[in-house]
């Protein structure tokens, strides 16, 4: 028995689950499932990756804390994926205890092992925000074409890829500010060390070919050393000894696989974090990703593994993207679709099949067709796999009281079924699960051509013929027993319907080998529907409706009252007022609204003395959520009127007004 630990990348706490991510956890499924059929401890485990500077800012966004934003997210995700049947042992978060210990461990002995050093990097800052930028947080005109208002990593127009430092009038994506120039200490992991390693490792098998020469044309122009620091504010794990650094969400997102592990050890008798993460360790690690995060996987992963006392990963299998109907997923076209928006509409097991048939060992995108995802499922799985039971049950339930017959009708036809699963195995094994589902839908030919042929409808009536007919839908019945054990790791609701009408414990690969006889069966009951494709197009319209709605809620120009009446507008006093050091546009007020006070950043500076403030009544919005700025938190905002040039002039109360009353 073979000792297999599997998983599938950590999808971000940042959005929904979508097909991107369902084809990555149903390929890694059905690989796991497989596994478990043979016999094999097989376990999968998966969590959500929690940090980073995008789940920060989507929380501000929405108004809560990261924390409460990444357990409703990681809910949310392990419900849609168990929904379609992915069989995870543990779905945990990389804000986690256990990975705060394991990213602690592993960077501490990479820096005992003089693998780690420090060296300043200069990046751009947003001093009104109080955070350095990412690259594609900085907008501004291509340095190449001039194009305005490009991201700082390439150029949507003209393709080029620069660095975000070299953009002509650079802005801030968070606060519209000029970002400056700045340096800090960052932590490096000399990843040039590991080049011998790294070479060895790759051409030690554990990576398909594409990927080996992918990492060979790499390591051949060099490595450079890998930034795993971030500077507060950041949401991650506090670097050791080294005040305001945070590791790079990428640092522990991977560490995340044996947080989850060990969360799941911890709960588990029996069942040894040591066992399957020392270097001598006997069992395996597989690792399903993307082609997109082939890097973080097959260079630094490894390589950080080996040199903080840990084994490397057995096999890691790359996937390339979908794309539907010959284009990348898009919400206006209604193909970016959402896990929970499918389920409203469709079985899952509709697009487990469809994906399955997708499948190789190849990393090439896949493209994903709504008119053949209809034709694939209805054509192959309905009209010839399930037609071979419902075609043979019935007799069998009517006409030989849901026995099956005593011997097998056919040995050549039951012999090319049954051996067939050494074949399919070793595809299922390579990942081949394309060619193995096609190879079903031969054996499923086969098995129909042998019931058209033997016409046991019109033998059945045949006294003479009678035996022979029971043979051949026993046959039929344990062909189609047979095709359900090849199916099993795609289809396992399906399989388990199928076990009850064959009355039969849960059904293992070996199975295959040997047919039902002399057995009584349940009266037949439909296994599987055909795919309707209306309720395909639903699913389209409604991922269009959502974007739409997403649009209009961005573009509006108009709110309703309701909306309006969401803003708490007061009256409220400056008591104290200051400038904020290292910002240039910002001063800091302290303000008296009635029964409490807030300190708000306002960025007026250029307009006003912070002492001509002080007692000058302002309109404050007073439940905008908090914004921590590197100087403090900002905790609401003043009106003011502005223009670029003409300055910026705030909103005053008449005198009389009362700090703390409400403006309507
Ligand atoms: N959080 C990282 C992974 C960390 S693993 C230690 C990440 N997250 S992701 O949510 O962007 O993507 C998760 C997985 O989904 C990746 O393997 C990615 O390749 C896969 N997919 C996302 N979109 C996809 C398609 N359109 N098609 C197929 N898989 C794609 O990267
Ligand atoms: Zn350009």
């Amino acid at each position: 028995m073979r000792r297999i630990l599997v998983t599938s990348a950590l999808p971000y706490a940042n959005g929904a689950i979508h097909l991107g991510h369902l084809f990555e956890h149903i390929q890694t499924d059905i690989f796991v499932r497989f596994q478990r059929m043979l016999g094999n401890e097989c376990l999968y485990v998966c969590a959500d990756d929690a940090h980073g500077t995008a789940t920060m800012l989507l929380a501000e966004r929405e108004g809560t804390s990261p924390e409460a934003l990444i357990d409703r997210l990681r809910g949310e995700h392990a419900a849609d994926f168990r929904r379609f049947h992915i069989s995870h042992d543990n779905y945990h978060s990389t804000h986690s205890a256990e990975n705060e210990h394991y990213a602690t461990l592993i960077y501490n002995r990479l820096k005992e092992g003089g693998h780690t050093f420090t060296a300043d990097v200069e990046q751009l800052y947003d001093a009104e925000r109080g955070l350095f930028l990412a690259d594609r947080q900085v907008r501004g005109d291509c340095p190449r074409c001039g194009a305005a208002d490009q991201p700082g990593d390439n150029c949507d127009e003209c393709g080029a890829t620069y660095d975000a430092v070299e953009l002509v009038r650079p802005r801030s994506v968070l606060s519209d500010a000029v970002p400056q120039l700045r340096r800090s200490e960052h932590h490096f992991v000399d990843l040039p060390q590991f080049q011998g390693f790294l070479e060895d490792w790759t051409a030690s098998g554990p990576v398909q070919p594409e990927v080996a020469n992918k990492l060979a044309e790499w390591l051949d122009s060099g490595l450079r050393p890998w930034d795993v620091s971030r500077d507060a504010p950041y949401f991650g794990f506090p670097i050791p000894d080294a005040e305001g650094k945070f590791f790079y969400v990428w640092m522990d997102a991977p560490i995340g696989y044996m947080a989850s592990f060990k969360n799941l050890c911890d709960r588990t008798t029996g069942l040894d974090f040591e066992d399957f993460w020392l270097p001598q360790s006997g069992a395996e690690v597989h690792h399903f990703i993307g082609k997109d995060i082939v890097n973080f996987h097959c260079l630094f992963w490894p390589a950080v593994l080996a040199h903080a006392g840990f084994r490397t990963p057995t096999r890691i299998h790359t996937h390339g993207h979908i794309t539907v109907d010959g284009k990348k997923m898009s919400k206006t076209r209604g193909t970016f679709i959402n896990a929970g928006t499918y389920l409203e509409h469709l079985n899952p097991e509709y697009l487990r099949y469809y994906f399955a048939t997708k499948m190789s060992a190849s990393v090439d995108d896949m493209d994903v067709n709504l008119a053949d995802f209809v034709q694939r499922v209805n054509t192959d799985l309905v009209g010839k796999v399930v037609n071979i039971a419902s075609r043979s049950a019935s007799f069998i339930g009517q006409r030989f009281g849901g026995k099956l017959s005593a011997s097998v009708a056919d040995e050549d036809l039951w012999a090319e079924v049954a051996g067939a699963r050494t074949a399919l195995a070793d595809l299922y094994e390579r990942g081949d699960v394309g060619r193995a589902l096609r190879e079903v839908t031969a054996l499923a030919d086969s098995a129909n051509r042998y019931i058209a042929a033997r016409q046991p409808w019109k033998a059945i009536n045949d006294p003479a013929r009678r035996d022979e007919a029971h043979g051949v839908c026993s046959l039929g019945v344990n062909i189609f027993r047979a095709l359900v054990v090849y199916l099993k790791p795609v289809l396992p609701a399906m399989a388990e319907k199928a076990e009850a009408f064959l009355q039969v414990p849960p059904l293992a690969w070996e199975d295959a080998a040997t047919p039902l006889l002399d057995h009584a069966i349940a009266p037949y009951e439909p296994l599987f529907t055909r795919l309707d494709r209306k309720a395909l197009d639903r699913v389209v319209a409604a991922t269009r409706a959502e974007a739409e709605t997403q649009a209009e809620a961005e573009t509006a120009t108009t709110i309703g009252m309701e909306d309006f009446l969401k803003v708490d507008l007061r009256v409220a006093q400056v008591v104290a007022a200051r400038p904020v050091t290292g910002a240039d546009r910002l001063l800091e007020l302290e303000l008296d609204v009635g029964d409490h006070e807030r300190r708000v950043f306002a960025g007026i500076r250029s307009a006003y003395a912070a002492e001509d403030l002080v007692g000058r009544l302002v309109v404050l919005v007073d439940n905008l959520a908090p914004r921590k700025m590197r100087f403090g938190t900002s905790e609401g905002m003043v009106l003011a009127a502005s223009h670029d040039d003409t300055g910026v002039f705030l909103l005053a109360a008449d005198s009389g007004a009362r700090p703390g009353m409400r403006v309507t």
